[in-house]
């Protein structure tokens, strides 16, 4: 996949809130360099890396004000990108900016909008969960060298769990219920519910459930590439939780740094034992664990497809319909940002 096939009207996951203070960040998102920084206000800005000047790192300097100031020859640029400073009192000849990026903080993250046309907030996840103060967010973040859609794939067929998480994730009737897939316009939701099934490693440990238990994989995907995905279990028959009422939810930003490599953003938020870090460091450590597996198979997988010489595709079974199906609206949106020439308000 090139960098021309990713959608560039919409937002994308940079970074996390609490990543961006005093020092500016370098990030490169989609293929493009941007420097990501707090000014005093406490606003985010975001740049091109490339400073107009010489093309240095605007991210080798620091924050002045509420500006950013090049770590080589000392030029500030506004969030802006105007620039607001050139040592030696040098005026600011016409046209001399920086590529300002439109950026939002949004629960707990930095959405950065890629694209031409006017940023559009209701493109936005509502990823709530993640700075709610009814929940309990664990965070974690990883940096996979694979292209993003082998993640969105892999997240979108909770059936690996059984195979790849042995230890955390695993348990009854994941493999025989199938997943129940719904696009509706550009949003696919899947649910597989499953009732008085083996249980899992992490409801054994977190909400001590030994015996048989109900349990429940709840989706929804929105372009580019956001999943939240509801994950509940209650004691098998038992009428005291609701069906699809979650244990925790799963909040999931995909995140281009290459067409080979992606940043991963994810919190795990629940609902209860709010201020017990035993259940936090828990989450953490069996989260850690299954995302790093995650990693490594996808990782894996990428080189093998990248040496595949055969020409053979890539297969779908009933259970990869859902990341087929996220695809397939990725392809359908990118055909029309490029018949728009990008530079369109996105619709
Ligand atoms: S390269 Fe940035 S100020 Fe010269
Ligand atoms: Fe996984």
């Amino acid at each position: 996949m090139s960098d021309a096939e990713f959608l560039r009207n919409q937002w994308y996951i940079a970074a996390a809130a609490g990543e961006i203070a005093a020092t500016p960040l370098a990030r490169v998102i989609c293929n493009e360099p941007v420097v990501i920084f707090r000014g005093n206000d406490g606003k985010i800005g975001v740049l091109s890396d490339r400073c107009p000047h010489r093309k240095a790192p605007l991210s080798s300097g620091e924050v002045v004000g509420d500006d950013i100031q090049c770590g080589y020859h000392g030029i500030r640029f506004g969030r802006d990108g105007a620039c607001a400073h050139i040592p030696g009192d040098i005026p600011v000849p016409m046209g001399f900016r920086a590529r300002s990026y439109p950026a939002l903080e949004r629960h707990g993250f930095i959405y950065l909008w890629m694209g031409e046309a006017t940023p559009d907030e209701s493109l936005l996840p509502d990823f709530f969960e993640n700075d709610d103060a009814g929940w309990t967010p664990v965070p974690g973040y990883l940096h996979i060298k694979a292209n993003y859609e082998l993640m969105v794939d892999n997240i979108l067929d909770l059936t690996h769990v059984v195979f790849v998480h042995k230890t955390t994730l695993a348990g009854g009737g994941v493999t025989d219920t199938p997943l129940e897939v719904e696009v509706k316009g550009d949003r696919i939701f899947a649910r597989r519910m499953m009732f008085n099934v083996d249980t899992a490693p992490i409801y054994k440990a977190a909400k001590g459930l030994h015996g048989k238990i109900d349990r429940w994989q709840i989706f929804e995907w929105q372009p580019p590439s956001f999943v939240k995905v509801v994950l509940g279990a209650r004691e098998a028959g038992s009428t005291t939780e609701a069906e699809g009422q979650p244990t925790h939810v799963v909040v999931n930003g995909f995140t281009p740094e290459t067409d080979r490599t992606l940043h991963y953003f994810w919190a795990t938020s629940r609902p209860w034992a709010l201020n017990d870090s035993k259940v936090s460091d828990l989450y953490k450590t069996m989260i850690d664990l299954a995302f790093g597996e995650d990693m490594s198979i996808v990782e894996r997988q990428q080189k093998l497809i990248d040496s595949d010489t055969s020409g053979a595709p890539l297969r779908a079974f009933p259970f990869d319909h859902s990341g087929v199906g996220a695809r397939r609206i990725v392809r359908r949106l990118r055909d029309a940002e490029a018949a728009r020439g990008g530079t369109q308000a996105a619709e």
